[in-house]
């Protein structure tokens, strides 16, 4: 098929043309634009069904020519595991946030000339076009100390029992990958890229959710008091407004809310027992 100034593109037989519209920026802080380009992905009567963004966005890496015919440079994604197990694809597309890896194209564009826009998350601050840096997530996870303390260096003998109960909520609590869609979807996480200000800025419902996962914990609960200490100091568990979109955009169904209740009631225990004992 030709663009807009006459260029052909490459397309196969049986294909059909997807228009990518991305935003790209250089860096934070530096100016943006969109540029798009035309993909050609097989169209699912052909029986491929197997074009998801990532394999488009690496089409463009390899034909980094816009619509306008106009050379331009590979666009910077993230991408790991490729099934939706490590996060680091997240990117927000056609307006809402997601991994890009397990976003197949016959559900979002399955018609010829389609457009799919790709944007970065808006909450952290862009690396280069789609790739974020997600430090300040990490850097949280850190603060309330998101392990179990052991020492792997000896045998320590067998750990402290745990009923099937507890398993079950804390095997769903450790599905969370650390993606961002949840900080990404939520009102009171706002894009701070002054580290200093990390701490006294909301932590958001993927840390809040991994404290009540490690202090569920029988040995993880050794450093309840720590985690619990973060999340009831300024930016903790109260700057929460309830709005419950987290939950709502959670691609591993976590029930955030549930857990910021859960994480709520313990601080308030937290605070109880300290005003008492004094400490
Ligand atoms: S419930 Fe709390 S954490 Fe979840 S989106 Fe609303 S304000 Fe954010
Ligand atoms: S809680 Fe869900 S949305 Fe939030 S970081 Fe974890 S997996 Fe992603
Ligand atoms: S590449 Fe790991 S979730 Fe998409």
């Amino acid at each position: 098929m030709s663009n807009a100034n006459g260029t052909t593109k490459k397309t196969t037989a049986g294909s059909r043309t997807v228009r990518f519209r991305i935003k790209r920026q250089e860096a934070h802080g530096k100016p943006s634009r969109w540029e798009e380009f035309d993909v050609p992905v097989q169209s699912s009567a052909e029986g491929s069904g197997s074009a998801n963004v990532i394999s488009c966005l690496q089409w463009i890496a390899a034909n980094p020519v816009t619509v306008r015919g106009e050379q331009t440079t590979p666009v910077t994604y993230d991408s790991g595991c490729l099934e939706e197990v490590c996060g680091s694809c997240t990117m927000v597309i056609n307006g809402k946030v997601r991994q890009s890896c397990s976003c197949l194209i016959d559900e979002y564009a399955p018609n010829d000339g389609d457009t799919i826009t790709l944007e970065p998350m808006s909450k952290f601050p862009v690396n280069r076009d789609l790739f974020v840096d997600r430090s300040r997530l990490f850097n949280d996870l850190k603060r309330i100390n998101a392990w179990v303390p052991i020492d792997g260096t000896y045998h320590l003998g067998a750990g402290p029992e745990e009923s099937p109960e507890k398993q079950q909520t804390r095997y769903k609590l450790s599905e969370c990958m650390s993606c961002g869609c949840c900080l990404e979807a939520c009102p009171q996480y706002t894009l701070e890229d002054d580290e200093d200000k990390w701490e006294g800025s909301f932590v958001g419902a993927a840390v809040i959710s991994q404290a009540r996962y490690f202090n569920l914990h029988g040995t993880g609960k050794e450093l309840e008091k720590k985690r619990l200490d973060v999340l009831s100091q300024k930016g903790g568990v109260s700057d929460c407004g309830n709005a419950q979109n987290c939950v709502r955009v959670c691609p591993k169904e976590i029930p955030l809310t549930e857990s910021i209740g859960a994480m709520g009631r313990s601080v308030t225990v937290h605070k109880i027992k300290e005003f008492f004992s004094g400490s």
